[in-house]
C-alpha cells in the first residue's frame, strides 16, 4: 500500500525548497545559476516529462485486458494445484468477490497488523473500490465443482483461494506496477503460486511500458520478505524510509518499500530521489 510510504515524497520535496534556497541540482551538485530563459525552458521539459508519465499510465489502463497477452498465465496446473486466474476492475466485484477480499485480509494480516488492524481493515476496505484498482482473482478449479457451503455468508466464494490487487501508479515521478496485496489462502501457499504471480507481474509491467515492479511489506510479515527479498530478487528500494531517512530508528517504521526496476536510469533517478530525501532530513535536523 503506497500511501504508508508519502514521508520519502514529502522529504524530498522539502529538499526541492532547501536547495532551490541553495541552488543545488537534484544530483546534490551546486547549479550554476539559470537566466530567466534556461529556467523558463526546464520547466517546459519538466512539465512534458509529466504529461508523458500521465499518458503512460493511462494507456497502460486503456489497454482492456492485462491477460489478453499472456494466455499461459491464466491457468497455474503445478506443484498439486490447479489455479484459474480471472480479472476484474473495481466497478466489476461482485459482493461474494468483496467478501472474500475481505475475510482473507483479515485471516492473513490481522496478526501482524495487531492493535492497528482496524484502521487498516478500514483503509483497505476504501481502497478496494477506487476505480483505479485491478484485480486478479485465483479459482482452484478442484474445489469449483463439488464445493458446498453451510454458511451463507461464505457461499460462492468456495473455489476462490486468493487474489491480486494491482495498479498503474507514479511513485516519485516513476510509472511503476504498484502490488498493493498478493494475498493467498493457507492452503496454496509455498506451492510456487506467489512467484508465478510475481513473474506475472514483472511482465505486465513490462508489457505495458511500467519502469518495474514495486510493493509495500510490513517488517513483521518475516514470510512475505523473506519471499520477496530473496525468492523474487527484490530490493529494499532507495525511496523506503529505512534508505531515505538517515536518522530513521528500525522502529520509526514497521515497512519497507521493495523493488524492481529493470531501467538503468530509473534506478540512477530513485537513487537520487534518496539522496534528496537523506539531504532533506539532515537539514530539517530530524
Ligand atoms: C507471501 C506469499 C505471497 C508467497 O507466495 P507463495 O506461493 O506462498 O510462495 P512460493 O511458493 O511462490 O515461494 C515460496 C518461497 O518463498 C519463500 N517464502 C514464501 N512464504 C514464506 C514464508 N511464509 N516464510 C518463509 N519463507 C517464505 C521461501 O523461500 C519459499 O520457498 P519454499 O516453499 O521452497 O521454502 C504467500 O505466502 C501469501 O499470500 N502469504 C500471506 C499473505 C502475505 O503475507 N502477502 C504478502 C503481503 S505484502
Amino acid at each position: 500500500m503506497p500511501a504508508s510510504k508519502r514521508i520519502t515524497a514529502e522529504a524530498a520535496g522539502m529538499k526541492a525548497t532547501t536547495n532551490q534556497a541553495a541552488g543545488i541540482e537534484s544530483s546534490g551538485v551546486p547549479n550554476k545559476k539559470l537566466t530567466g530563459k534556461e529556467k523558463k525552458l526546464k520547466r517546459k521539459e519538466e512539465v512534458a516529462k509529466a504529461k508523458a508519465r500521465e499518458e503512460t499510465v493511462r494507456q497502460a489502463y486503456s489497454r482492456g485486458s492485462i491477460l489478453a497477452e499472456f494466455q499461459p498465465f491464466r491457468k497455474f496446473e503445478r506443484n498439486g494445484l490447479s489455479i484459474t486466474l480471472e480479472e476484474r476492475r473495481a466497478e466489476e466485484l461482485t459482493a461474494v468477490e468483496t467478501q472474500f477480499v475481505e475475510r482473507l485480509l483479515e485471516s492473513n494480516m490481522k496478526k501482524i497488523y495487531g492493535d492497528n488492524w482496524p484502521s487498516q481493515a478500514a483503509t483497505r476496505r476504501q481502497q478496494m473500490a477506487e476505480p483505479d484498482a485491478l484485480y486478479l482473482f485465483l479459482h482452484d478449479s478442484a474445489t469449483s465443482c463439488d464445493a458446498s457451503s453451510e454458511d451463507p455468508s461464505t457461499t460462492g466464494s468456495e473455489d476462490l483461494v486468493g487474489f491480486v490487487h494491482l495498479r498503474f501508479v507514479i511513485e516519485e515521478d516513476v510509472p511503476v506496477l504498484y502490488v498493493y496485496e498478493l494475498q493467498l489462502g493457507d492452503k496454496v501457499q509455498r506451492h510456487g503460486l506467489g512467484k508465478f504471480l510475481m513473474q506475472l507481474m514483472e511482465l505486465i509491467a513490462r508489457k505495458s511500458s511500467m519502469k518495474g515492479v514495486m510493493l509495500t511489506v510490513q517488517k513483521r510479515n518475516k514470510g512475505a520478505l523473506d519471499f520477496y527479498l530473496n525468492r523474487m530478487k527484490y530490493i529494499v528500494d532507495p525511496i523506503s524510509p529505512s534508505k531515505s531517512h538517515p536518522l530513521a530508528q528500525p522502529e520509526d517504521y514497521d515497512y519497507e518499500i521493495l523493488s524492481k526496476i529493470h531501467d538503468p536510469e530509473t534506478k540512477q533517478h530513485l537513487e537520487e530521489r534518496c539522496k534528496l530525501a537523506q539531504a532533506a532530513w539532515l537539514s530539517e535536523g530530524y
